[in-house]
């Protein structure tokens, strides 16, 4: 961090207030790179990593945007070294345990979405654990999406609903986009207004597919362990000056 944590606590007086997104998504990329570039491991960039998250986390508390999604672990990063997967498995573990009672004691509410079945049984204890014990927080909600993809999430959703209609549950007139959001992971989550990719590459990897229909996209060149309060400050001048039209004139 480029700043002491009390600079920028309050919102930057050039952002209106009133026209700050509901909800923001982030990929975080960059930290592999982060560290290599100071000849450390990548695991120490992941690691800093998670001091990013925590921060952005109370940098939208504190400006008061309502919800805040991480992208933490994609379908695709099985294919890493077994070593890193091994490593961001125990780090997601021992940052849910470590930053559990500081998340009841600030209100959050956290979500995962994705295949979780898969995880290893000790993470989706602990996940399993921070979900019960912050659902009836009233504060900021945060979804941590964990072995997730897009194109999986729409499969889920489409089995998930066709069974229901073979179950005669349901009728096909019955498919609107609304009954499609109600099997997606995301469920009662609303969609993502603003999405901040960090390190330069301009795609969306797999990410919420569904969800970032009307989303505007900020990529930044910024690493994500240097995605400061200043870094968000950048990215939400760059919202606040878009025009969202939604389609229409
Ligand atoms: C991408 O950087 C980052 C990840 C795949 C992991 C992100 C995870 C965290 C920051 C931890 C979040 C923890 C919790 C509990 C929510 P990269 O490795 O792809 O970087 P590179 O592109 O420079 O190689």
């Amino acid at each position: 961090m480029t700043q002491s944590p009390t600079v920028l606590k309050e919102l930057p007086l050039d952002l209106d207030r009133n026209r700050l997104p509901k909800h923001v998504a982030v990929i975080m990329d960059g930290n592999g790179r982060w560290a290599s570039r100071r000849g450390l491991p990548r695991i120490v960039g992941h690691q800093r990593g998670v001091d990013t998250l925590k921060n952005l986390l109370r940098c939208c508390r504190d400006w008061k945007i309502p919800a805040l999604t991480a992208y933490a672990f994609s379908t695709e990063n099985w294919g890493r070294p077994r070593e890193e997967v091994q490593f961001l498995m125990t780090l997601f573990e021992r940052v849910l345990r470590r930053e559990l009672q500081e998340m009841i004691e600030e209100n959050v509410v956290i979500r995962f979405v994705g295949n979780l079945e898969v995880l290893p049984r000790s993470l989706q204890d602990e996940i399993q654990k921070s979900t019960e014990d912050t659902k009836n927080n009233g504060g900021i909600q945060f979804t941590v999406a964990t072995n997730y993809g897009g194109r999986q999430e729409i499969l889920h959703a489409c089995r998930s609903i066709a069974s229901q209609v073979q179950q005669g549950k349901i009728c096909l007139d019955e498919i609107n986009e609304e009954l499609f959001e109600q099997h997606l992971y995301t469920a009662g989550i609303s969609n993502p207004d603003l999405l901040i990719r960090t390190s330069g590459e301009m795609r969306i990897s797999n990410f919420l597919l569904w969800q970032i229909a009307y989303a505007e996209i900020y990529v930044t060149s910024t690493l994500w362990p240097d995605f400061d309060r200043v870094e968000f400050h950048k990215a939400l001048s760059a919202y606040q000056q878009r025009d969202r039209r939604f389609g229409k004139l």
